[in-house]
C-alpha cells in the first residue's frame, strides 16, 4: 500500500525509506550486495571517504506511469558516468549491470514510496560510492562500499515550474582540474559557498562561468543549461568541464527528432544571453526549470519568455521530455527500464 503522503506538496528533500542497497569491496572484490533496512553508515574516523574526500553519487529517478507502471529513466548512462567518475578519483568501478540491477531492487522494495502518476513527485535514486577504510598518506583507499537509497522527491526550485531568477556567480566552482565532467562529493563541496550566497543574496542558482576566461557559459550547481534562439534553435553549452547531463543529452535528441529543431551544441558565450528567447536548466532533479531572469551585478538580462510562465519550445520540450519518461509519448528504444 503507497504511504500515506502529501505527494504533491513535497519539496526536494530527504525522507528515509524502508529499503537500500550496499555492496562492499575488500581484497580486489565485490561482494554480492544486498538490500538493507538500516540507513546509518558507521566508518573508520579515518576513512578515505573523509580524509580525501574519495566520494563519488550518481542521480536518477523512478515514475510511475498512466498505465500503473514504474520505469526509470535511462539508468545505463548513470552506470556509465558513474564508472567514469570512479576511474577519475582511482576507485574500482562497480560493474555497470549490476549498478541497474542495484537501483532496480531499491525501487522494487520501496515501491510504496513512489510517488502516484500525475502527482508532480517522483522518486529519486541516489547510488554512491566511498573509500571506507583507514588512509593516511594521499593514497587511494582499498576498501570501498557503494550504496543506493532513493527518497521521494518534489520540485527542485521553490515555486515549481514558475521561472527562476539566477546570478552570474563570481565564484569558480574551483573543481579540482578536469574533474568537472563526473559527479563527486569534493566539486561539489567546493560549489557550497557559491550556493549559500547566491541564496542569501535572493537567487535560486548560479550561472558558472568558465575560470579561465570568464567569457563562456559553463552550467548551474545542479544543471545544465538549455538556451532557445528566436528562431527556435535549441543551442547548449559544450565545455569538457561540466557534467555530461543526461537530460540535456535526452533533451538535445527529442527537440531534433520529436519536434523538428534545430540543434547547436557548441561553446555560448556570456555575450550571446541576452539575445536568446528562452533559458531554462535542466537536469534530473530539475528536470526542465526555466529561467527568467539572470543578473551579473549591475547588468540584468530579461529573458523575453519572462517571469510568468515557461517559453513556449521549453514548455514543448517539457512535456515531450517528462511525456516519455512517464509513458504518455513513445520512448526511443532503451530509455525506459520498466521496474515493475
Ligand atoms: N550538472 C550538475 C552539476 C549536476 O549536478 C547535474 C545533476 O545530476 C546535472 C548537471 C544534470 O545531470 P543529469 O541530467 O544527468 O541529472
Ligand atoms: C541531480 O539532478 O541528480 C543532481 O545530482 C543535482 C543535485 C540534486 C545535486
Amino acid at each position: 500500500m503507497k504511504k500515506d503522503l502529501d505527494w504533491s506538496s513535497l519539496g526536494f528533500g530527504y525522507i528515509a525509506t524502508d529499503y537500500r542497497y550496499s555492496s562492499k569491496f575488500k581484497d580486489g572484490a565485490w561482494d554480492e550486495g544486498q538490500l538493507i533496512t538500516d540507513s546509518m553508515i558507521t566508518l573508520s574516523e579515518c576513512a578515505g571517504v573523509f580524509q580525501y574526500a574519495q566520494t563519488i553519487f550518481e542521480g536518477l529517478k523512478a515514475y510511475s506511469t498512466k498505465d500503473g507502471h514504474i520505469v526509470c529513466f535511462r539508468p545505463d548512462l548513470n552506470a556509465a558516468r558513474m564508472a567514469d567518475s570512479a576511474k577519475r578519483l582511482e576507485m574500482p568501478v562497480f560493474p555497470e549491470d549490476r549498478f541497474v540491477d542495484a537501483v532496480c531492487q531499491v525501487v522494487k522494495a520501496n515501491q510504496d514510496w513512489v510517488p502516484p502518476y500525475g502527482s508532480g513527485a517522483t522518486l529519486y535514486i541516489r547510488p554512491y560510492m566511498m573509500g571506507t577504510n583507514p588512509v593516511i598518506g594521499v593514497k587511494p583507499a582499498t576498501e570501498y562500499e557503494f550504496r543506493v537509497f532513493a527518497t521521494p522527491v518534489g520540485p527542485y526550485f521553490k515555486g515549481g515550474a514558475k521561472p527562476i531568477v539566477i546570478k552570474v556567480s563570481d565564484f569558480d566552482r574551483a573543481a579540482p582540474h578536469g574533474t568537472g565532467h563526473i559527479k563527486a562529493g569534493l566539486n561539489y563541496a567546493m560549489s557550497l559557498h557559491a550556493i549559500v550566497t547566491a541564496h542569501e543574496e535572493g537567487f535560486a542558482e548560479n550561472m558558472y562561468l568558465d575560470p579561465e576566461s570568464r567569457t563562456k557559459v559553463e552550467e548551474t550547481g545542479g544543471a545544465n543549461f538549455i538556451f532557445i534562439t528566436k528562431d527556435g534553435t535549441l543551442v547548449t553549452p559544450k565545455s569538457d568541464s561540466i557534467l555530461p547531463s543526461i537530460t540535456r543529452r535526452s533533451i538535445m535528441y527529442v527537440a531534433e527528432k520529436y519536434l523538428g529543431m534545430k540543434v547547436e551544441h557548441r561553446p555560448v558565450y556570456f555575450d550571446e544571453v541576452k539575445d536568446f528567447a528562452e533559458c531554462g536548466l535542466c537536469g534530473t532533479a530539475a528536470v526542465i526549470s526555466p529561467v527568467g531572469r539572470i543578473v551579473n551585478h549591475d547588468t540584468v538580462i530579461d529573458i523575453p519568455a519572462g517571469m510568468e510562465e515557461m517559453g513556449p519550445w521549453t514548455k514543448k520540450l517539457y512535456d515531450t521530455l517528462t511525456g516519455i519518461q512517464m509513458g504518455s509519448i513513445e520512448a526511443p528504444e532503451g530509455w525506459i527500464k520498466r521496474i515493475c
